[in-house]
């Protein structure tokens, strides 16, 4: 390993409720900064041999803050993310971003700018269960898409409050075509946060 081994992780957060385009985004950003996108969804769908996951999960419920830390801060000290990631799903609830300020504090890291996808209710529920036709999720029906979406609102508000508080929250408007919402994202990530509040 060479001697700038020690890097400072750069880290860039996306959120959104269930389709909102997390993924997609996600998968662009890393090719454009070369950072690895790390979906904590798809670490879990992982795995599922831990069947108390799969369960959850394929109900449109959260895992426990502990477990979903774990698995994404053993993902962040692998090699290709000592420079960065991009980090698509984590943190959703105030104590993972809680768990992740810390983590950051531990790897003198910094959190280069966190976009939340805004998407409509009925349109992140329309996303999802025409997705669920070509997909194999567990998760992608319209009953359970619907509980996703209650789940996300309930825990996103704080943690948005959170990085908004930080000045490092930037809101897109996720209902444009995908590579607008990208053009977007870059533009924004390309100037100074918004002010703190
Ligand atoms: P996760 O896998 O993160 O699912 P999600 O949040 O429900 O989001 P999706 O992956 O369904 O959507 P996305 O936003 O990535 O959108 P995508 O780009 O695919 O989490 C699944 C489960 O894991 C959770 O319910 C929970 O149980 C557990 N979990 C995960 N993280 C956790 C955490 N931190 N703590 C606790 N539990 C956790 O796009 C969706 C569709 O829309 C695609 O078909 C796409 O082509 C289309 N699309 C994308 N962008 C556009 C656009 N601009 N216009 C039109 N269509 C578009
Ligand atoms: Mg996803």
């Amino acid at each position: 390993m060479p001697l700038d081994a020690e890097r400072r992780p750069e880290l860039i957060l996306l959120f959104g409720g269930p389709a909102a385009g997390k993924g997609t985004q996600a998968a662009l950003l890393s090719d454009a900064l070369r950072f690895p996108h790390i979906s904590s969804g798809d670490l879990l769908r992982d795995h599922q041999h831990m069947r108390a996951a799969q369960a959850l999960m394929d109900h449109g419920d959260l895992l426990p803050d502990s477990a979903v830390s774990e698995v994404v801060f053993a993902r962040l000290a692998e090699p290709d993310a000592q420079a960065g990631a991009v980090l698509d799903g984590f943190p959703r609830t105030l104590g993972q971003a809680e768990a992740l300020d810390s983590w950051l504090r531990q790897r003198g890291g910094t959190l280069a700018a966190a976009f939340y996808l805004e998407v409509p209710r009925e349109q992140m529920i329309e996303r999802v269960v025409s997705r669920g036709e070509l997909s194999h999720r567990g998760d992608d029906h319209a009953d359970v898409a619907r509980r996703r979406v209650e789940v996300f609102l309930q825990e996103l508000p704080p943690v948005l409050d959170h990085y908004a508080a930080q000045g490092r929250l930037h809101r897109i408007d996720g209902t444009q075509t995908v590579d607008e919402v990208h053009q977007r994202i870059m533009a924004a990530h390309a100037e100074p946060a918004p002010p703190a509040h």
